[in-house]
């Protein structure tokens, strides 16, 4: 799959440095592209995530760098696990995957879909929930965050 990537990468980079008459248009060129979770990614706000191979039902796992957190604790990478829908079918798949923070009593569940734009780069679309640990039904009411975060593949 890595390999297969890289080859895809290559390719784009050699249609998008052709500059003959026979270059696709943008939108074609990403039509016959997938947009493919299993990598390196970076957000926005600076948090990084690697993700594995899916399996053949779409079940992947990898971990989640944070860059913002609820917390004072030492910051350190928590193992992430999903789903993404129709792997084979779906050009640009969507998926949901908890991170199971490892340095505080927090629960996270992040939803998106994994885009091509126009030059057929990845990027994924997501948002965010962000279950923080709080000590009585009480203090319910403000213990979930909500946010949106958008991820580019690492070069
Ligand atoms: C994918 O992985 C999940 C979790 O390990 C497992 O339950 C499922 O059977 C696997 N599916 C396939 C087709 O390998
Ligand atoms: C979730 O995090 C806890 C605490 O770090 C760890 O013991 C557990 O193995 C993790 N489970 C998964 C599925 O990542």
């Amino acid at each position: 799959m890595a390999i297969g990537t890289a080859l895809l990468g290559l390719l784009a980079f050699l249609l998008g440095c052709s500059g003959t008459s026979a270059e696709p248009q943008n939108s074609e060129r990403s039509a016959m592209r997938k947009c493919v979770l299993t990598g390196n990614w970076v957000s926005d706000q600076g948090s990084k995530m690697v993700i594995s191979d899916s399996n053949n039902s779409g079940v992947f796992s990898g971990s989640y760098l944070t860059a913002m957190a609820a917390t004072d604790n030492l910051i350190r990478p928590s193992p992430l696990q999903g789903v993404q829908h129709q792997v084979d079918q779906r050009a640009q798949p969507t998926f949901g995957f908890t991170v199971n923070w490892s340095f505080a009593e927090s629960t996270a569940v992040f939803a998106g879909q994994c885009f091509l734009d126009e030059d057929g780069e990845e990027q994924l679309k997501t948002t965010w929930l962000l279950r923080v640990e709080v000590g009585s039904v009480a203090e319910d009411w403000g213990a979930t965050r909500v946010g949106t975060d958008t991820f580019y593949r690492t070069k």
